[in-house]
């Protein structure tokens, strides 16, 4: 395992990404961790991240030089590397040499540990207010730019490494190759860890765990609950129970999809509960967004706990366990660390006997989203599932803008099944994050077909890019497979007379419309 101690900023989930790119398993500790803590990890090698302190303010997190002296290989990047020259006896003074964004490096040691056959001018990506001015003794100046001295040093003797730079970011042209550098030469890590280890030793896990007894799981449509349930089937088999809850909101073969398909590829017990009248039920006279939000998310929950209290009373031993498709995000975000034990998690809110708690099992808690996707397609689970995009879990109900009602949500899965169509005909769907379809009920306009007046209602569009969903921009996307899909649902879709694009970043705009 390699630690990546975080320094406080959104970079160390991307080191460990990275790291693992590279097909080396990493994890991701707190820097408040005392150093014989994560010194008793045994680690392969540590690396330290970038932050937004500066080594001198007060209050500032800093390091026990203890970590630097145990033999342990560690790379320091940006925070991480000034950390490592102070705590060492180099020195970092605020020269005023601020670099933010793209900059030139030198690199300055031909045959370097780090910069082994990479170009001598190269583009990495800076942040920073301090800067190194002298490294620490024992080591050699290996980078420099036009304003710092010392962009990366290294001493290959004691296996301790430092950039200034954000390796792990696209921009610094040859970060990637920096970092695998490190891990294999500095550190003489053999790259082996792949998803398929993955597989094999959560089967085991989940095995242990769960024992004979047995275990739901609710699937959504989306990739992580259905890559979950497909791991702990591989483990369980029969032990496990699917549910599905079909709020009638999805789009259009997504109900299909997951009993087909996911049933063929997995043989999983899939139970599955059409609520669709229910939903239809509950939302009929709300336009509001968060009422409507409000009520699906309740519905939601009532079914779900009458299929579990179902399945509860089915002949067969306990069931303890309840799969979640939780991603290593959300456990570090929710500041759970690694190697946090099971949590007791009560879902008994409603329907279910009070003195009934599941434990959790979370297949994926180790993983990150991409990581999922090949987890997915080790499984064998089809494309149609692992590839797919975000799809909020209100569903086709918050892309109805006005009252959601059976004819309108008809006429909406037509429109987005014209749209998926064509987006993937056009082999667009890898560069878009995804691409909401909306109707805008409430709206009518004018328009002509067949040489009689229509009065019908638009089609809006809302292709975006994005890396996380926080922020996005709208896909630049082709105009004629703009012109193909508005012609498509014009032509195609009863009502729709119009088709329009959304072309408004996040912020201001949210992805979704409601
Ligand atoms: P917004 O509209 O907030 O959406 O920019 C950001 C991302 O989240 C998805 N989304 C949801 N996902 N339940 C979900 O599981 C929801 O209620 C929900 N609302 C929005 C949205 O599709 C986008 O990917």
């Amino acid at each position: 395992t390699v630690l990546v101690v975080d320094f406080g900023a959104q970079y160390a989930q991307l080191i460990a990404r990275r790291v693992r790119e590279a097909r080396v398993y990493s994890e991701i500790v707190p820097s408040t961790m005392p150093v014989a803590e994560m010194l008793a990890k045994n680690p392969a090698a540590i690396i330290l991240s970038g932050g937004p302190s500066s080594v001198y303010a007060e209050g500032a997190p800093s390091l026990d030089r203890a970590l630097f002296e145990a033999g342990v290989p560690v790379f320091g990047m940006c925070y991480g590397f000034q950390l490592m020259a102070t705590t060492l006896g180099g020195t970092v003074d605020d020269n005023g040499a601020r670099e933010y964004g793209r900059t030139g490096l030198t690199v300055s040691k031909a045959g370097s540990t780090l910069f082994e056959g990479t170009p001598a001018e190269q583009s990495v990506w800076m942040s920073h207010g301090d800067a190194c001015s002298a490294a620490p003794e024992g080591f050699a100046v290996t980078a420099s730019t036009d304003v710092v001295p010392v962009a990366a040093f290294e001493n290959d003797e004691k296996k301790l490494y430092g950039v200034q730079y954000h390796p792990e970011v696209l921009h610094s042209t040859h970060g990637q190759q920096v970092l695998e550098h490190f891990l294999y030469r500095g550190a003489g890590i053999e790259p082996n860890w792949t998803t398929g280890s993955v597989i094999d030793e959560q089967v085991e896990a989940i095995r242990a765990q769960v024992g004979d007894k047995r275990a739901i799981c609710g699937l959504s449509g989306g990739v992580d609950s259905a890559v979950a349930a497909a791991l702990v089937q591989k483990a369980i088999g029969s032990q496990l129970t699917c549910v599905y809850v079909d709020h009638g909101l999805m789009r259009k073969g997504e109900t299909e999809q997951v009993e087909k398909d996911f049933v063929a590829a997995t043989g999983a017990n899939l139970k599955v509960v059409d609520a669709s009248e229910r939903f239809l039920n509950a939302l009929a006279g709300h336009s509001d967004p968060e009422t409507k939000r409000k009520i699906i998310g309740r519905e939601f929950i009532r079914v779900f706990e009458q299929a579990q209290l179902e399945i509860l009373q089915e002949d067969g031993p306990e069931v303890a366990f309840l799969v979640q498709g939780t991603l290593y995000p959300d456990i570090v975000e929710s500041g759970g660390g690694t190697g946090t034990a099971n949590i007791k998690s009560h879902h008994n809110v409603g329907g279910l006997p009070d003195d009934i708690e599941f434990e959790l099992v979370e297949p994926l808690r180790q993983l990150f989203k991409d990581e999922v996707r090949m987890v997915g397609q080790e499984l064998g689970l089809p494309a149609e599932i692992v590839q797919r995009q975000p799809f909020p879990g209100p569903g086709l109900g918050i892309r109805i803008v006005g009252d959601v009602t059976k004819d309108r949500l008809d006429l909406l899965r037509e429109a987005d099944a014209i749209a998926r169509e064509e987006l993937t005909a056009a082999g667009l769907d890898s560069e878009i994050w995804q691409c909401p379809v909306v109707l805008l009920a409430d709206v009518r306009s004018v328009g002509v077909q067949g040489d009689g007046r229509t009065y019908g209602h638009p089609i809006v569009l809302r292709p975006v890019s994005s890396e996380d969903a926080m922020t996005a921009d709208w896909t630049r996307m082709p105009y004629d497979v703009l012109a193909k899909i508005s012609t498509r649902i014009t032509n195609e879709v009863a009502d729709v007379n119009r088709v329009v694009l959304d072309v408004t970043s996040k912020p201001p705009g949210t992805i979704e419309w409601e």
